[in-house]
C-alpha cells in the first residue's frame, strides 16, 4: 500500500535525491507538467538515470514516472526512454478512459519486449479525473488491464477544462464538481479492485489543514494521497497509518473470520454484530499497516502488532 506518492520534477536530480530520503512510499518522478517542453529530452535522461541507480530493496520507496498524456504526441518517447529502467508503474495523466489505459498498455508492453523486461512487469497508475471526459467516463476503467493498479484524482487541470476560476469555495471546501470528481475516483478505483488516491494539497506549508484533508480521505476510503513537498510525507503517513487500537481489532476480526471458516456468516465480537463488510474493512486496515490478512491469524500474538 502507498500512502504518501511524493511527486518531482523529472529535471532536478537533486529533488530526486532529496525525495528519495522523504519518507514517502512512492516517488512521482514528473515528466509532465513540472517540467516545460525545451527540458523534456534531458528530463527523461534524467529520470532513466535516476530509476535505474534508485535503491529498490523494500522499504525503499516505489518508483512511478508520470509520462505525458497521450494525445501530446510524447509519450512514446517517454515510454521510450524510461521503461527500460524498469520503474514500478507510469502514472497516465489526462486519462480519458479505459479506451486509454489498454492503449498505454499495449505501448508499455512494446517497451517491455524491447528491454527484455516481462509483459507486465510495469504497472499503471491514473490521473482519471483531469478532463471532463475522464470524469465521465469513470466507469470504463474497470477490467482493461492487469496493470491498472491506482486511480487518483486531480483538481487543478479539471478547473482549467471546465472552465471554473476556483475549485474551493470561500472556506476552502472543494465546489461540487471537484467534490464529485473526487467521490468517482473512489467509485472507480473500488469497481477496480485498486487503489485509491487522494489528490495534492497545494498549500505546502499549511499543514493543519493538510492533516484534515487526510482524515477526511482515511474516512471516505482513500488509501493514500500524493504529495508536492517532502515536509507533507510525514503528516501523510502518520494520517494513513492505522491507529493500534484499530489494527488490534481488525487483527481480532481476522482471526474470528479465519476460525469461523469460509462458510462464517454473521459473528460477534465485543457485543457487537460483524459480518462480511467489517472482515474487508479489517482487510484494509491489515494492508494499510503493511500486513498480509491472509497470513495474519496464522502469525503468532507477538509477531502481529
Ligand atoms: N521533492 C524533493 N525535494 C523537494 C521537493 C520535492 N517535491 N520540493 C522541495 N524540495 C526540496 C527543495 O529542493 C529544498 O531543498 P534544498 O534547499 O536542499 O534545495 C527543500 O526541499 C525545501 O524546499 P522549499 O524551499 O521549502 O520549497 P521550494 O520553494 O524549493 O519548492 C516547489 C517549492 C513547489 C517548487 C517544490 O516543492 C516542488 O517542486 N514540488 C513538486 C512540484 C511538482 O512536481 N508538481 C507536479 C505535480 S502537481
Ligand atoms: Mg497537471
Amino acid at each position: 500500500m502507498m500512502r504518501s506518492l511524493l511527486f518531482v520534477p523529472g529535471d532536478s536530480p537533486r529533488k530526486m535525491e532529496k525525495a528519495a530520503d522523504s519518507g514517502a512510499d512512492a516517488l512521482i518522478l514528473d515528466l509532465e507538467d513540472s517540467v516545460s517542453l525545451s527540458r523534456k529530452t534531458e528530463a527523461r535522461e534524467m529520470v532513466a538515470q535516476f530509476v535505474a541507480n534508485a535503491d529498490r530493496a523494500f522499504p525503499a520507496p516505489r518508483i512511478v514516472v508520470r509520462v505525458n498524456a497521450l494525445d501530446t504526441g510524447l509519450t512514446d518517447d517517454d515510454l521510450a526512454a524510461v521503461i527500460k529502467a524498469r520503474p514500478d508503474a507510469v502514472l497516465l495523466p489526462k486519462a480519458g478512459s479505459g479506451a486509454d489505459i489498454q492503449d498505454l498498455g499495449a505501448r508499455i508492453a512494446v517497451e517491455e519486449a524491447e528491454a527484455g523486461l516481462d509483459e507486465g512487469t510495469v504497472l499503471i497508475h491514473a490521473l482519471m479525473t483531469e478532463t471532463a471526459g475522464g470524469l465521465l467516463q469513470a466507469g470504463t476503467f474497470a477490467g482493461k488491464s492487469q496493470r491498472l493498479s491506482a486511480l487518483a484524482w486531480g483538481a487543478e487541470d479539471l478547473a482549467a477544462d471546465i472552465g471554473a476560476t476556483a475549485n474551493k469555495d470561500a472556506s476552502g471546501r472543494y465546489t461540487d464538481v471537484f467534490r464529485m470528481a473526487r467521490s468517482l475516483t473512489l467509485l472507480a478505483a473500488a469497481q477496480s479492485g485498486v487503489e485509491a488516491v487522494d489528490t495534492v494539497f497545494t498549500d505546502f506549508r499549511n499543514m493543519e489543514d493538510l492533516k484534515k484533508e487526510c482524515d477526511a480521505a482515511v474516512r471516505d476510503g482513500f488509501s493514500g494521497k500524493m504529495a508536492i513537498h517532502p515536509d507533507q510525507v510525514a503528516v501523510i503517513n502518520a494520517a494513513f497509518t492505522p491507529a493500534p487500537e484499530d489494527l488490534e481489532r481488525a487483527i481480532k476480526i481476522l482471526a474470528l473470520f479465519a476460525a469461523a471458516g469460509p462458510d462464517a456468516g454473521v459473528l460477534s465480537l465485543d457485543g457487537k454484530m460483524i459480518d462480511k463488510p467489517h472482515l474487508r474493512q479489517a482487510e484494509r486496515i491489515a494492508r494499510r499497516a503493511g500486513l498480509d490478512p491472509a497470513a495474519l491469524p496464522e502469525m503468532d500474538e507477538a509477531d502481529r502488532v
